[in-house]
């Protein structure tokens, strides 16, 4: 399955991964760390480099002998990084969410998971249990004093940033209903309209979807919240922003909840393509940009699933829009196990560029890199407006779906391309462009990122130089960490 091709050329094949160092790294996590000092085992950390790193991911994935369904489904564990003078401090702690509380009370699982995860005892043990498990596992930001835990199905969490303490379930102060739906995938607008701002949504979905777009200054306050309604089912794990614009691509798929209600399936494992929707750009005006108050509008998308964004800009009569395409949703069906996963029956992601012609009315698209790749970003103060330079995690081979070993940076203007590899025995996670606050250059600063060390069964700190990916920190960390989702860096 991913053994060697035999037609695979020797260098190829002295990079091809091995199965089970990937695997290896779905374990739960079995400490808490506070303020652990950590050394570079190799190279410099930068002292120019000043800030937080924090990431979230599923940490807790084994109860009582049985393994969740999918890692989606794992409770969220914070790490942190502080950076300061060249020195770097490691801090981890869960989410003590209430699930996790009573979870580890139980020393089992209580709850379903979204991704398939049930309880013991099949169908008739999980049949009409729809109550959604917050785990706070996707994302990790900071608003205002608190940082907040993200899972999009419903409220996030709020932790304490200097030691990551769990405060509670939090409203926003009273912003959201108690269990309302908020995005993991916040938009932070450099200042498009002076001020720095965090843009960010949440999703109602049935047989007609509401999005309620909210603007958050970075105190906290709320600034702007508007509802719209549109038809048909929507999964909106991801969007992005320009000065006057929030953008959704409501994927072409369906969903049929009746598995789930059953306790035959996990309610993702519920969607599926559907070709004869038709995907659809969601458009909706921001309330300080030039369509205030505008309806929205819909116009016609590409084929294909996004989760991800990379990045959009408005050009003329155009909005941009950089995304991650795969050909079909990727659902782990109930008879599988996610470790024994085959990468090239998986489809690839592919980043494609759209471009939204407003008066016409109408998309092209166009393939801006054919290598399969991942959680890609911008320079965040070019975050909404045209971005020169990408960075994204991207899989060892050039073609065709393989875990996320490598970091490439790609030039959008030139398609000039700078590749660093952890093959054959690393797994990247997402990388966070962090600029050098020095420097005036757009792709001057540092890319961070974990990677998991399939040869010390532990996780490893990646510092490289943003500009030709040039390694300046390996820092080797004194615990093992699942491949991970979403995180953030805080100046
Ligand atoms: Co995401």
């Amino acid at each position: 399955m991913t053994k060697a091709r035999s037609n695979a050329s020797s260098t190829q094949s002295k990079l091809e991964f091995d199965r089970e160092d990937w695997a290896s790294a779905y374990v739960n996590v079995e400490k808490e760390l506070s303020q652990f000092p950590l050394k570079a085992k190799q190279g410099v950390i930068p002292p120019d480099l000043l800030g937080t790193l924090f990431r979230n991911g599923p940490g807790r994935l084994e109860r009582d002998g049985q393994i969740v369904h999918h890692p989606f489904d794992g409770d969220g564990m914070i790490a942190s990084i502080n950076f300061k003078n060249g020195q770097a401090i490691f801090s981890n702690k869960f989410v003590r969410t209430e699930a996790w509380l009573e979870e580890e009370a139980a020393g089992r699982f209580l709850y379903r998971g979204v991704f398939g995860t049930q309880k013991k005892g099949g169908p008739f043990a999980n049949a009409f249990d729809v109550r959604l498990k917050n785990i706070a596992n996707t994302n990790v930001i900071q608003l205002g004093g608190e940082l907040l835990a993200l899972w999009e199905a419903a409220n996030p969490y709020a932790l304490d940033p200097s030691n990551l303490k769990t405060h509670g379930v939090s409203t926003l102060n009273g912003t959201l209903l108690p269990g309302e739906a908020f995005s993991a995938h916040p938009r932070f607008d450099p200042g498009h309209h002076g001020e720095n701002r965090m843009v960010t949504y949440g999703v109602n979905t049935g047989p007609t979807s509401k999005i309620r777009l909210m603007e958050f200054a970075k105190t906290g306050a709320l600034l702007s919240d508007r509802n719209d309604s549109f038809k048909g089912f929507a999964f909106l794990h991801d969007f992005v922003i320009t000065p006057n614009w929030a953008v959704f691509l409501q994927n072409a798929i369906s969903f049929n909840p009746l598995p789930f209600v059953f306790g035959q399936k996990g309610a993702a494992q519920c969607l599926s393509s559907n070709s004869k929707n038709q995907s659809k750009f969601l458009l909706i005006p921001r309330d300080c940009g030039a369509f205030a108050g505008e309806k929205p509008r819909i116009i016609k998308g590409p084929k294909g699933f996004v989760f991800h964004h990379l990045n959009a800009f408005e050009k003329d009569n155009e909005i941009i829009v950089d995304s991650i395409y795969y050909k079909d949703f990727p659902s782990i069906g109930p008879g599988q196990d996610f470790r024994e996963i085959d990468f090239n029956l998986i489809p690839e992601g592919i980043l494609k560029r759209c471009s939204i012609n407003l008066k016409k009315e109408f998309v092209t698209t166009e393939e801006l890199s054919s290598q399969c790749c991942e959680f890609a970003t911008v320079n965040p103060y070019r975050e909404g407006l045209s971005a020169r330079f990408a960075w994204m995690a991207v899989a060892q081979k050039a073609k065709g779906n393989g875990p996320l070993q490598g970091i490439k940076k790609l030039d959008l203007l030139t398609g000039k391309k700078y590749l660093w590899s952890a093959a054959p025995r690393g797994f990247v996670s997402e990388p966070l462009m962090v600029p050098n606050k020095a420097s005036s250059g757009e792709d001057e600063g540092w890319i961070i990122f974990f990677t998991w060390n399939g040869e010390r069964r532990a996780t490893d700190l990646l510092i490289l130089n943003s500009v030709d990916l040039t390694e300046q920190a390996i820092i080797e960390l004194p615990i093992a960490i699942p491949h991970g989702l979403h995180g953030s860096w805080v100046s």
